[in-house]
C-alpha cells in the first residue's frame, strides 16, 4: 500500500519506517526542510534504539522516502496518517490542535481520488468529526474517510511496541476504511496482534483512557510508597504482591519520581479538559495530576532531610536526568523541577546522562554536565539516581570514594539496600 506519514517525530517516523519494513511504500513528509535533509542523509533527529538501522535499510531499498511536498505526497498515497504534535495549550489543560487542523486544511485541497485520512496523533474525542467538517468544505463525503488509529508506542521501546502491539485500535464509521486498515495491519495480526474495530470517537477515547489509567497506576504505587516509608516496609514487596493478581498486573507498578514524558502529563490534562467540556468530572484523574505535580517537591523535601536542611554549597550528583531510561527526551522530566530548585538553594550540581548535555540546564546556576560517571561522583556529598539507565546498575561505588563517603538517594530503587549499606554507605530510596 502507498502511505503518507505527515510529521516525522516519534510517532510519524517510527510508524512510517515500520510500515515500510512491512512492505509498504511510505513517504514521510515534514515542513521542516532541515529535518528532511538530515533524514535523507540517514541522520535521525530522535534517540530511539534500532531506528536508524531500520530507516537506512528501508531508505536504501526505496520503500521509504522523505519529502517536504505535502500535496504531491498525498496525491500518490492511498492512506494519509496525521502524526503531528498535540501539545498541551500554554494556558490551561486542553490539547493544542492547531497543527492537526492546519494539516487537515492542507489535505482538503489535495484529495484527487478516494483517500483514507488517519489520525495517529493523540487527539481529543470528536477531533475526527472536526477534520471531516474541514475536508467536506471542498470534497464530497464519498471521496474520503476519516479514521482514528492511535499509537501505543513507548519511547525507547517504540519499534518493539509497533511490531508486537497488544492491540491495534481502528476507529472508523465506514466498512471500506476498516477493510483497508485491517489489510494494512494483516502482517501484525497474523503474528497475534488483536485488531479491534470501534466507532471513531471510541478509538480516540481509548488512547487517552489508556494513558490516564497507566498514569493512575503509577501514581497509585507512588502514594503507597509514601505510606511504606512511614510504616517502614518495602514497596517493592507490595508491587510484587499486588502485581501477581492478573486483574492488577505487575507492569507500571514501580515506584519512583514523578512520571514525565511527552504523553502522560499532556494526556491526563487533555482527557479531564475533554470531560469538562462534556460536563463530566473525572475526579480520579484530576487527583492523579495533582498528586504527580506534588511529587517532585515531596522528593525534594526528602533531599533536604537527608542533608539536614543544609543545601548551600553541598555537592549533589544526578545520575541520569531524562524522564526515563533509553530516551534522550527531557519533556516533563522531574529533573527539570528538582535541579533548579536545589540550585536555587545553593547546591552545586553535576549531572551525568548517557545521552549527554542538556540545554534545559544551560541557564541554571552551578549546574554542570560531566562526561563520565567517575567525574560525576568525585567530591559529591549526595548522589541521586534519577533515571534507571542500565549504565548505573552495576556501579561499584566503593571504587569512587576519595575521602568522605557520599550519601546515595536511589529514586528508582535500582540497588539492593542491604548490599549498598554493607559497603558502608548511607542509602535512601523510594518506599523502602
Ligand atoms: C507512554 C505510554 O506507555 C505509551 O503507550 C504511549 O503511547 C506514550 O506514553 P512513554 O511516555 O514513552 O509511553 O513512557 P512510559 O514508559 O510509559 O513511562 C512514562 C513515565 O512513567 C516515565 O516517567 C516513567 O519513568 C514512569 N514510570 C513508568 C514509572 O514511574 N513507573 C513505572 O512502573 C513505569
Amino acid at each position: 500500500m502507498k502511505l503518507c506519514m505527515i510529521g516525522t517525530g516519534y510517532v510519524g517516523l517510527v510508524s512510517g519506517v515500520c510500515f515500510a519494513d512491512l512492505g509498504n511504500d511510505v513517504v514521510c513528509v515534514d515542513k521542516d526542510v532541515n529535518k528532511i535533509n538530515l533524514l535523507k542523509k540517514g541522520k535521525i533527529p530522535i534517540y530511539e534504539p534500532g531506528l536508524s538501522e531500520l530507516v537506512l535499510k528501508n531508505y536504501k531499498n526505496k520503500r521509504l522516502t522523505f519529502s517536504t511536498d505535502l500535496k504531491k505526497s498525498i496525491y500518490t498515497s492511498d492512506v494519509i496518517f496525521i502524526c503531528v504534535g498535540t501539545p498541551t495549550k500554554k494556558s490551561g489543560s486542553s490539547a493544542d490542535l492547531s497543527q492537526i487542523y492546519n494539516v487537515a486544511s492542507e489535505i482538503k485541497s489535495s484529495v484527487n481520488s478516494f483517500k483514507i485520512i488517519v489520525t495517529k496523533s493523540t487527539v481529543p474525542v470528536t477531533t475526527g468529526d472536526e477534520i471531516e467538517k474541514i475536508l467536506s468544505k471542498k470534497n464530497k463525503k464519498k471521496n474520503f474517510s476519516v479514521v482514528s488509529n492511535p499509537e501505543f508506542l513507548r519511547e525507547g521501546e517504540a519499534i518493539r511496541d509497533f511490531t508486537y502491539p497488544d492491540r491495534i485500535i481502528v476507529g472508523s464509521n465506514d466498512i471500506r476504511s476498516n477493510r483497508v486498515l485491517k489489510n494494512l495491519y494483516a502482517p501484525l495480526i497474523s503474528k497475534g496482534a488483536q485488531y479491534v474495530h470501534t466507532e471513531r470517537r471510541a478509538a480516540e477515547l481509548i488512547k487517552y483512557a489508556s494513558n490516564a489509567f497507566l498514569a493512575t497506576k503509577i501514581t497509585f504505587i507512588n502514594e503507597i510508597a509514601n505510606l511504606c516509608e512511614k510504616i517502614g516496609i518495602n514497596v517493592e514487596d507490595i508491587s510484587i504482591g499486588m502485581g501477581l493478581d492478573k486483574r492488577i498486573g505487575s507492569r507500571f507498578l514501580r515506584a519512583g519520581p514523578a512520571y514525565g514524558g511527552s504523553c502522560f502529563p499532556k494526556d491526563t490534562k487533555a482527557i479531564t479538559s475533554t470531560a469538562d467540556k462534556f460536563k463530566t468530572n473525572l475526579s480520579v484523574i484530576k487527583s492523579v495530576i495533582k498528586s504527580n505535580e506534588n511529587r517532585s517537591s515531596l522528593l525534594l523535601n526528602r533531599v533536604y532531610e537527608i542533608l539536614n536542611k543544609k543545601i548551600k554549597n553541598k555537592k549533589i550528583t544526578f545520575l541520569g536526568v531524562t524522564f526515563k531510561a533509553n530516551t534522550d527526551d527531557m519533556r516533563d522530566s522531574s529533573s527539570l523541577i528538582m535541579i533548579p530548585s536545589l540550585s536555587k538553594k545553593g547546591a552545586i550540581i553535576k549531572y551525568f546522562d548517557p545521552t549527554g548535555y542538556k540545554k534545559e540546564f544551560s541557564r541554571v546556576k552551578n549546574v554542570s554536565n560531566v562526561n563520565t560517571i567517575k567525574e560525576s561522583l568525585e567530591g559529591s556529598d549526595l548522589v541521586i539516581v534519577h533515571t534507571e539507565w542500565n549504565d548505573f546498575k552495576s556501579i561499584n561505588f566503593k571504587n569512587f570514594i576519595k575521602g568522605k563517603k557520599f550519601i546515595i538517594y536511589d529514586m528508582r530503587n535500582i540497588y539492593s539496600p542491604k548490599k549498598i549499606r554493607n559497603q558502608g554507605f548511607k542509602y535512601y530510596s523510594v518506599g523502602r
